[in-house]
């Protein structure tokens, strides 16, 4: 039996009214607000990292600043925040839903399934710059001392002058750990560390184990990725504000 193929005009015409059977929303908001969160985000980090010496308020610490390296090289103390960034830098960026992300909504290329995209040059995947992306798994190793330095800032807010401390901050700070321990262990890296390669489960049941409870978190791992990011920035401009006066010590101790 001959088969027909659509005309090519036909075929654009499908391409441009697809509709996504998953959501309701339309197209053009996923890659808007990825641009629009992540670009001011960065702007945000940018300012922090470059301009404010410290991220200390009392008990409360930034992530942006912590571990808190002090260096003064001739006579000026160097940003605490400039030896910490890179580290979750290089992670979100090579992290595999960010690179989603990024691809399809600041390079849109692809820019989503069955959706036409702006014409270009060949498609290499993952390679030349990209192999940049294989750090993920060291940045991982680095990020979970991080994480570990995080939980704690986090319990050594409850304290301040030797007295039991219990404000905002510490809350935050609390909130803030919790959302990115999630989402650093649902990493697609960690998760393949804990059970890939893995013939027998049952030949490894502790290795099985840590490979369920990292698949809970890495079924939503996307949505772990927008929290811990928005925490972290909450967290650390209640803290600018402290620091600027511009908001009160909010004490519940
Ligand atoms: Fe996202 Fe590893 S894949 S943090």
């Amino acid at each position: 039996m001959a088969v027909t193929q659509p005309a090519a005009s036909s075929v654009e015409t499908r391409a441009a009214t697809v509709r996504n059977p998953y959501s309701v929303l339309p197209n053009w908001l996923y890659p808007t607000f990825v641009v629009v969160a992540l670009s001011l985000f960065a702007l945000y980090a940018a300012w922090v990292v470059l301009f404010f010496k410290d991220g200390r308020f009392g008990p409360y610490l930034s992530p942006f600043n912590s571990p808190e390296f002090r260096v003064t090289v001739a006579g000026f103390a160097i940003p605490t925040g400039i030896w910490i960034f890179w580290i979750p830098l290089v992670f979100r960026f090579t992290c595999y839903y960010y690179r989603k992300a990024i691809f399809r909504s600041y390079l849109w290329h692809p820019r989503s399934c069955a959706l036409q995209e702006p014409s270009r040059g060949t498609y290499h995947g993952e390679t030349r710059l990209f192999v940049f992306n294989n750090l993920h798994r060291f940045a991982f190793y680095i990020v979970v001392l991080q994480v570990a330095v995080l939980w704690y800032d986090a319990v050594t807010a409850f304290t301040s002058n030797g007295a039991f401390h219990f404000g905002l901050g510490t809350a935050l700070m609390l909130v803030n750990v919790i959302c990115l321990s999630g989402y650093t262990f649902g990493c697609h890296a960690f998760r393949h560390m804990a059970g890939g390669g893995l013939d027998c489960f049952s030949c490894h049941r502790a290795r099985y184990r840590l490979w369920q409870g990292v698949t809970v978190l890495n079924i939503r791992h996307d949505r772990w990725a927008w929290v811990s990011m928005f925490t972290v920035w909450g967290v650390d401009l209640y803290i600018r504000l402290l620091q600027l006066g511009a908001l009160p010590h909010a004490l519940w101790n």
